[in-house]
């Protein structure tokens, strides 16, 4: 299997980068096609000419999305459909990555992949935009939608709670917003095993079972063996410029239909650890 990744020198890339073995792998980052140019887009593809195609490269601060609207459509939503133009010109399968964040949060139970799309941000606007113009291109382009990703290939969540720890006595988390922690080297796993199905249509893809960034904070400190006091808040005492979802579980049905399985975040965040530590 011959398989490009965009987006390679990113959290995810990486992993994938790392996780795909023996098939023969294009790891491309911003300087090698910028996504945003098609020509480029379509130069490369030409000459890698993949069997599989791993759309990872996006505009991901999910606050300088609401200050930079344009880049972020620019990139996130027309840059995928440069590269979903460029995979049905040479016949490659396309897997795009999107977000939980295309979701409102107001529901009480994991969201399936057939709930309707309704982003709060803009950031989530330019994933469910991307998801639906790829649909409309290639009816049968898989698009996993993943959620708060953490590994050790850059910047993420439990890398800011272990420096902060390191430095203070308390910490403050908020607690009204539940999701699922991923750890890329799972869902890289995962992504190759889809690949590898020929999987299609949306999937929903992370480490199993929920908390709030609270949650996720607090088991991160006592894993790491650390004293620092976490304490819960509320999103609004934290204000950010991009609103999140309150709630955005991700049910595993569509993963599990493909017979794919996820370990629990926190056995996940263990790994992470020990791979931080090595
Ligand atoms: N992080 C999360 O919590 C999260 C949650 C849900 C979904 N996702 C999605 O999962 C995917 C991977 O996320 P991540 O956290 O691994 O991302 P990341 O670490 O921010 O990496 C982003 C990657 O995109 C590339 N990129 C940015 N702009 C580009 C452009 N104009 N042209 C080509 N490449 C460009 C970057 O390349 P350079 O290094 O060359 O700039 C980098 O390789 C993204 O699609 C993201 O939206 C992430």
């Amino acid at each position: 299997m011959r398989v490009t990744i965009f987006g390679a020198s990113g959290l995810l890339g990486k992993a994938l980068v790392g996780e795909w073995g023996k098939d023969a792998v294009s790891a491309l980052t911003s300087r090698d096609a910028d996504v945003r140019d098609p020509e480029a887009v379509r130069r490369v593809m030409e000459e890698k000419h993949p069997d599989w195609i791993v759309l990872s490269a996006a505009y991901t601060d999910v606050d300088g999305c609401e200050r930079n609207r344009d880049l972020a459509f620019a990139v996130n939503r027309d840059g995928a459909v440069n590269v979903a133009a460029a995979a049905k010109q040479i016949g490659a399968q396309l897997l795009f990555l999107s977000s939980d964040y295309v979701f409102d949060g107001t529901k009480k139970s994991p969201y399936e992949t057939n709930d309707v799309r309704n982003p709060q941000s803009v950031y989530g606007r330019t994933k469910a935009e991307a998801e639906v113009r790829l649909l409309e291109l290639i009816p049968d382009c898989c698009i996993a939608r993943t959620s708060w990703l953490f590994g050790t290939g850059g910047k993420c969540f439990p890398d800011t709670i272990l420096k902060l720890a390191a430095s203070r006595p308390s910490l403050d988390v908020v607690n009204d917003q539940k999701g699922s922690p991923t750890y890329v080297v799972d869902l890289a796993r995962a992504i190759v095993q889809l690949c590898r199905k020929n999987a299609g249509g949306i999937v929903h893809v992370t480490n199993s079972g929920d908390c709030t960034w609270f949650e996720f904070a607090q088991q991160i400190v006592k894993d790491a063996g650390l004293s620092t006091m976490v304490s819960p808040v509320s999103s609004e005492k934290m204000a950010r410029p991009a609103p999140r979802p309150a709630y955005s579980v991700l049910s595993p049905a569509s993963l599990r239909a493909l017979g794919v399985e996820m370990p629990p975040w926190q056995d996940a965040l263990d790994r992470y650890l020990k791979e931080r530590n090595a």
